[in-house]
């Protein structure tokens, strides 16, 4: 597909594992199926808004809407690009990048959730690392954020392996009791430490204004 107003739908980020796309629709249902199957133990809450507690079919309806909403409110100077994460032709989870202002700025963060069948694979690892080639190598990002409760080992993990640092902590309210929120920031530099060559992004040039993107990047 080629759309003709809307050239992310054909931006894709391409590892020897896996591919990340933005979902059009019928992947907005894997995705929601997927939720809806299980991401975490019922004790645990990875999340600040708490939105895998729903019930379905509310839980797969608020799925629509998440990624509908992110379509409809993307603005240059303010985005959030969600993929859906494909591995062997299966939607395995879902990756997403956001930026406030980076035509300016060039700082972006992200978030992300595998469904649990599929987790402790490296998915995790694999995933991050393909949106951090997209924000660092295609969009000129300077610095990367991401953040975890301090009893997500697994998100931790991910960070540290791909070169973040932690950057301080905030105690939120999370289901009713307080939360330690651990955040984790990647330079430019150390990103570029372990970049790798193995990374492909097609579709990026047609979509680089809708980043806020302009002129050359590196
Ligand atoms: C966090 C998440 C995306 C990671 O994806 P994943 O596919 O499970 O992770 P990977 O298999 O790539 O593992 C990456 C690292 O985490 C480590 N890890 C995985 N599960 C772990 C666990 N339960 N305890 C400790 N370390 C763990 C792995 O050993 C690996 O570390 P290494 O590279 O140093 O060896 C996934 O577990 C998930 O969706 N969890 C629930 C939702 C969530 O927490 N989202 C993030 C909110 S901040």
């Amino acid at each position: 597909v080629t759309h003709p107003f809307w050239p992310l739908f054909d931006l894709r980020i391409c590892t020897p594992r896996l591919e990340l796309r933005y979902p059009a629709d019928d992947d907005i249902v894997k995705l929601a199926n997927l939720a809806a199957g299980g991401i975490h133990d019922r004790d645990n809450m990875p999340f600040s808004v708490p939105w895998t507690r729903q019930e379905s079919p509310q839980l797969e309806r608020g799925t629509l809407q998440y990624y509908w909403l992110r379509r409809a409110e993307w603005t240059p100077s303010k985005w959030a690009f969600p993929c859906a994460v494909v591995s062997e032709g299966v939607v395995v989870g879902a990756q997403e990048i956001l930026a406030d202002d980076f035509a300016i700025r060039r700082v972006v963060a992200t978030g992300s959730w595998v469904g649990r069948a599929y987790q402790g694979g490296g998915l995790g690892k694999e995933m991050r690392a393909a949106i951090l080639h997209l924000a660092f190598a295609g969009l000129g990002a300077q610095r990367a954020f991401s953040s975890a409760f301090e009893d997500n080992p697994a998100s931790l993990a991910v960070s540290r392996a791909l070169g973040y640092e932690e950057n301080g902590d905030e105690l939120q309210v999370r289901e009713g009791k307080v939360a330690r929120l651990i955040r984790m920031k990647l330079t430019r530099e150390r990103w570029s430490e372990g970049q790798r060559d193995d990374i492909e992004i097609h579709g990026l040039e047609p979509c680089l204004k809708l980043f806020g993107v302009t002129g050359r990047t590196t």
